[in-house]
C-alpha cells in the first residue's frame, strides 16, 4: 500500500504525472465526476486549517466520493486519551484514504505504520507538507511554465515552516535549481534540510536581506512566522515582523517573478501587492485542490507501492531517545522510536522527526 508522508516518496516522473492529471481536470473536469463513487476520504485534522483541509474535502467531492472526519482534534477521542494509533487503525475500517494533520512531528508517518488504508500527510507539526509542495510545483509549472532553472528565493520562517522544508527537498531534485534563504539567524533551515541540499549539489545562500536578494529571484516563496511553534510569545515577539513585502519592496523585482505563500498570511505581504498580477498566492490555493485530486485518485488506483516504512539500517532505539520536545515519539508512547543513519555525514536522526540524535 502506497501512503506519501514525505515529498520523496514521489518520484519524479509521478510527480510530472500528478501534474499532468491536475491539468486534465481543469481541460475535462466532466471525465473525473464519478472517478471515485463509492469510495471515501477520512479528513482528520488535529490541527487547524482552512486551505488543506477544504481542498481535500472539495477534491473528494469533485471526485464523487464523500468525506467524513473531524476538524478539531477536541472533537474526537484523542479528547480521552485515545493514542493516534488507536484511531488511525479504527478510523481505516471506516474509509479509503486518510488525510490527516497533526502537531506533531512525525504523526503522519506514526499513523501510517498501523493504517490498513493510504495515508496522506496534510502537515505533521513543523516537520513536513508534502501537498502543499505539490501544490507549490503545479503553481511553479504553471506561473513559469517550467520546473527547471529558477532561483527560488525562500524568506521567513525557514526553521518552523513546514511548507519550505517539503519544498527544498523536492526542488533539489530538478535540474539547474538555486536557492536563497532569507531568514533571520533564529529562524534558519534545518540542518537536515541544508544537508540534503548539499548532498544534492544544488547552489543555495542563506541571508537575512530580503532586498538585496529580490533582483535575482524567478520566484519569492513568502512565509508566516509560525508563532503556534514558538517555544515562548516573547522570542515570537521579537521575530514576528521580520519581513513585510509592500509594492515598494518589490519595484526591483524581476517583471516576471512569482510571489507564492502557502497562506495564511498574517503581515508578511501586504494586501497592496494583492492586485499585482506577480501575486500568484490566490492561484495557487485553486491549484491545491486540482493537485489533491490527482494525488487521491493515483493512490486509491494503485495497490502496492515501493514506500518503505522500515528502511533496512533502521534499528528499534530506546524510548524518547529524540529530543525533539514536538517529536511524536515523545508524545504517544504507543509510536515505537525508530533511529535511522540518514546522511553522507552518518548524522543518526529520528525516523519520524529527522532530529539528529546524539
Ligand atoms: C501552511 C501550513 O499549515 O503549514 N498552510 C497551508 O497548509 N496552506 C502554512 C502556515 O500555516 O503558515
Amino acid at each position: 500500500m502506497r501512503h506519501l508522508i514525505d515529498i520523496l516518496d514521489l518520484s519524479l516522473s509521478e510527480i510530472d504525472d500528478l501534474i499532468h492529471t491536475a491539468e486534465d481536470i481543469v481541460a475535462h473536469p466532466e471525465a473525473y465526476e464519478a472517478a471515485c463513487r463509492g469510495k471515501i476520504l477520512g479528513s482528520l485534522f488535529y490541527e487547524s486549517s482552512t486551505r488543506t483541509r477544504l481542498s481535500f474535502e472539495s477534491a473528494m467531492c469533485s471526485l464523487g466520493g464523500s468525506v467524513i472526519g473531524f476538524a478539531d482534534a477536541e472533537t474526537s477521542s484523542a479528547s480521552k486519551g485515545e493514542s493516534l494509533q488507536d484511531t488511525i487503525r479504527v478510523v481505516s475500517g471506516y474509509c479509503d484514504i486518510i488525510a490527516m494533520r497533526h502537531p506533531h512531528d512525525g504523526a503522519a508517518l506514526a499513523a501510517a505504520m498501523t493504517a490498513e488504508v493510504p495515508v496522506i500527510n496534510a502537515g505533521d507539526g513543523s516537520h513536513n507538507h508534502p501537498t502543499q509542495t505539490l501544490t507549490d510545483l503545479l503553481t511553479i509549472h504553471r506561473e513559469k511554465g517550467r520546473i527547471r532553472d529558477l532561483t527560488i528565493g525562500l524568506c521567513g520562517d525557514l526553521r518552523y515552516g513546514r511548507t519550505v522544508h517539503s519544498l527544498v527537498e523536492a526542488l533539489s531534485r530538478y535540474p539547474g535549481m538555486r536557492f536563497i534563504l532569507i531568514a533571520p539567524p533564529a529562524l534558519r533551515m534545518p540542518e537536515y534540510a541544508l544537508e540534503l541540499m548539499d548532498r544534492s549539489g544544488i547552489e543555495y545562500r542563506e541571508t537575512d536581506n530580503l532586498d538585496e536578494a529580490i533582483p535575482e529571484l524567478d520566484v519569492l516563496y513568502m512565509t508566516r512566522i509560525q508563532r503556534e511553534r514558538f517555544p515562548s510569545e516573547d522570542e515570537y515577539q521579537a521575530l514576528k515582523d521580520s519581513y513585510i513585502l509592500t509594492k515598494d519592496r518589490i519595484r526591483p523585482a524581476r517583471e516576471d517573478m512569482a510571489i507564492l505563500h502557502p497562506l495564511p498570511r498574517v503581515n508578511e505581504i501586504a494586501t497592496e501587492v494583492d492586485a499585482d498580477p506577480r501575486a500568484a498566492y490566490f492561484r495557487q490555493t485553486k491549484n491545491g485542490k486540482l493537485i489533491r485530486m490527482a494525488l487521491i485518485l493515483k493512490l486509491l488506483s494503485e495497490k502496492e507501492g515501493h514506500f518503505q516504512l522500515i528502511p533496512e539500517n533502521a534499528a528499534k532505539a530506546a524510548r524518547n531517545l529524540c529530543r525533539n520536545s514536538r517529536c511524536i515519539t515523545v508524545h504517544e508512547s504507543s509510536v515505537v522510536p525508530y533511529i535511522l543513519k540518514k546522511s553522507s555525514r552518518d548524522a543518526v536522526r529520528c525516523l519520524y522527526c529527522d532530529n539528529r540524535i546524539g
